[in-house]
């Protein structure tokens, strides 16, 4: 197994996380950095022992293989088909791109080139995600019948320096929080075939009050509370909210019910958490041993694609499944304005179960 080299465009707020987390795994190593703000580059690149380029000069060399993209999301198409026009493979923060037009040049661009594309999140690799995946490929809840899915907060302006793109043009709940969450119910049920969703914006300005931006008035151009329901192939309904509007709340985050019992799947935007299961009958909570490592953290969406590379198979985290995310997440939003199902368009095979059992920093090849 060769190792494979990792350069960053974007070093902001996420970019530390991917450090952290590709550093387990032998099969990548981050070597360079890039930011439009060069300066910030070169800070990153210092405290992380990396080398600061200019993207182009990243982009030239030839002792990259793969670049990670961390930059906005009305970003992300730009500066993915870069990477990919560059000739390496990509792998780009969520959500893979913000209209429909622009994911599908990506993949397109990508298959064109012979370069994979990836994409976050990876969360559903982590020991959460994979142990209710085990249990419901298992059958332990029978066939799913119906899935909530919900995360209802009041925004990131409190804690974000730089939050005011969770209000413009591909921020708001659904492209940011959705991709967790839909990722994850693809993972768990497959492909989503309709939608139907209603959408509203409730405040026209935000006022920040994390440190680094206090006081600052954030237009917002997006809705901002997003609720609908998933039909899947599978004939499964997830029922999902999605809200930069709400205060407090105690709704479960994820889970499956089936024809045989109840699933509590933890926190997609987490490597690890408790999984448990209710057995028809019971009425009784009970945890399930997690049969996969959560020593892990964001980046083993890089390594697995890695991997991927060198033994042909596909990559779990890849540009199908966050296009089939992103195509459903817009069309709960065009449910609404329209006032109509969508149909969606894409499918996809589910990704790849990971095998049970591996230690910590390893993948399958
Ligand atoms: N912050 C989080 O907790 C978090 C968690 C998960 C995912 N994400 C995702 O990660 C991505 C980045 O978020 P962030 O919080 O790090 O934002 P950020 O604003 O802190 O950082 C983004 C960086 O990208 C750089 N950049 C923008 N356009 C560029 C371009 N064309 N070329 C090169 N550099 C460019 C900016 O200068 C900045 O340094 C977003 O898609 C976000 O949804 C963030």
């Amino acid at each position: 197994m060769d190792t494979l080299n990792v350069g960053i465009i974007g070093t902001g707020n996420i970019a530390p996380a991917y450090i952290r987390g590709c550093a387990p795994f032998d099969v990548i190593n981050v070597t360079a950095c890039a930011d439009i703000l060069e300066d910030r580059a070169q800070a990153f690149a210092a405290e992380h022992g990396l080398a600061a380029y200019n993207v182009d000069d990243l982009l030239a060399r030839d002792d990259i293989d793969i670049v990670v993209n961390l930059t906005l999301p009305a970003t992300h198409a730009k500066v993915s088909l870069q990477i990919i026009e560059a000739g390496k493979h990509a792998y780009s923060e969520k959500p893979l791109a913000v209209t429909r037009a622009d994911g599908e040049a990506i993949i397109k661009a990508a298959k064109a080139a012979g370069v994979r594309i990836g994409c976050a999140p990876d969360t559903f690799l982590g020991g959460g995600g994979q142990t209710a995946r085990k249990a419901i490929d298992d059958g332990l809840i029978g066939a799913p019948v119906a899935a909530t899915a919900a995360w209802l907060t009041h925004g990131h302006e409190s804690w974000h320096p730089n939050a005011g793109f969770y209000y413009l043009e591909g921020g708001g709940p659904m492209l940011d929080m959705g991709p967790y969450y839909v990722t994850a119910l693809i993972n768990l049920m497959g492909p989503v075939a309709r939608v139907s969703g209603a959408a509203r914006m409730t405040f026209p300005e935000r006022i920040a009050t994390a440190e680094a931006i206090k006081g600052q008035r954030l237009p917002v151009e997006v809705n901002t509370h997003v609720a609908g329901t998933l039909e899947f192939e599978s004939g499964a309904i997830a029922t999902t909210i999605m809200s930069f509007d709400v205060w407090g709340n105690n709704l479960p985050m994820i889970e499956i019910h089936g024809s045989e019992g109840s699933l509590s799947v933890p926190d997609p935007n987490r490597f690890d958490g408790e999984v448990s299961v209710v057995k028809g009958g019971t009425n009784e909570w009970v945890d399930i041993p997690l049969t996969h490592s959560t020593n892990i953290g964001r980046g083993a969406g890089v390594a697995d694609m890695a991997y991927a590379i060198q033994s042909g198979r596909p990559h779990r985290a890849s540009g199908d499944l966050a296009f089939h995310a992103l195509d459903v997440m817009l069309a709960l939003e065009e449910s609404s304005e329209q006032g109509r199902h969508i149909e969606i368009g894409s499918t996809l095979e589910q990704p790849l179960a990971a095998p049970a059992g591996l230690p910590d920093g390893e993948l399958d090849m």
